[in-house]
């Protein structure tokens, strides 16, 4: 790997081997998705405790301070929105040259595999792998699923997954599946991280899907809505970074949360 793909892949992943992304690239086809309506808001609390933040180039420059930043993954594919007719239907919203000015040390694109826009998601992931190669910026491949969330099983995430990374990705942002996750991330030959999709309704089931999915081989986590949805979401990240940085079970996971939580409750 050339010094500058190696550089970068440091900056995200950490020399632990595991990695904490923030995303808040909601927006980009949800608008001003719950808790996230003022960017700037919820991401400037949460900053200190995310290895990278996944975001637009709209909202890291205008919510993101330059001085005071972490290693940027920047999405770089959209096009589509909730209300239009197909999720699916991505193309690419921003060029390396603008990456490389933007200072990103990854770009984030989706691709939907098995829906009616497979062949274009692939082929610009492709394209972009080709384009981030050429300057050593690594591409994260998020395997989407649009609003089809039963998609996430293991059979339908392995063959995403394993795809992404035929085409070149560096890194893949896939779904838990409670059954079968490690078969998933063993077919894939690079670094796997989670999403959380949807808020779930406990803290503890984020930390033991979180939990099982390390033990299972995932390097970490692309966490969004379950962190900055939560009443408490700097606890909340807290206690994630403290299942993949030091290997906190579940129970240590929420002990350490209820405490964070004890100390905002105080403090406020
Ligand atoms: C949105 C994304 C998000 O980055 C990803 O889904 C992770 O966020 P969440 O944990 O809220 O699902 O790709 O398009």
């Amino acid at each position: 790997m050339e010094w500058g793909m190696a550089n970068r892949m440091a900056q995200l992943i950490q020399s632990d081997g595991h990695a904490l992304f923030l995303p808040v690239d909601h927006g980009y086809f949800q608008g001003p998705t719950r808790k996230l309506e003022e960017p700037r808001k919820t991401i400037e609390p949460l900053l200190p405790y995310a290895d990278a933040i996944f975001i637009t180039r709209g909202v890291l420059r205008s919510s993101v301070d330059p001085d005071d930043a972490k290693p940027i993954i920047l999405r770089v594919s959209g096009g589509t929105s909730v209300v239009g007719k197909d999720l699916a239907d991505e193309g690419l919203t921003t060029s390396m040259e603008e990456a490389i000015r933007l200072n990103a040390s990854a770009v984030g694109i989706s691709i939907f595999v098995g829906s009616d826009y497979e062949r274009e998601s692939l082929l610009n992931l492709a394209k972009l792998v080709d384009e981030g190669e050429k300057y050593g910026i690594p591409v994260m491949a998020v395997t989407a699923v649009g609003k089809e969330l039963e998609k996430r099983e293991a059979r339908y995430l392995a063959l995403a997954c394993r795809i992404a990374a035929e085409l070149g990705a560096r890194v893949v942002k896939t779904y838990y599946c409670e059954e079968d996750f490690d078969k998933v991330v063993r077919g894939c030959p690079v670094p796997v991280v989670m999403a959380g999709g949807p808020k779930v309704d406990t803290e503890l089931e984020v930390f033991e899907f979180v939990y099982d999915g390390m033990q299972k081989g995932a390097i970490g986590v692309n966490l969004g809505r379950n962190v900055w949805q939560t009443d408490f979401p700097v606890a909340m990240i807290k206690a994630i970074r403290a299942i993949i940085h030091q290997n906190a079970t579940p129970k240590e996971a929420q002990d350490l949360c209820d405490s964070e939580k004890a100390k905002e409750h105080k403090n406020s």
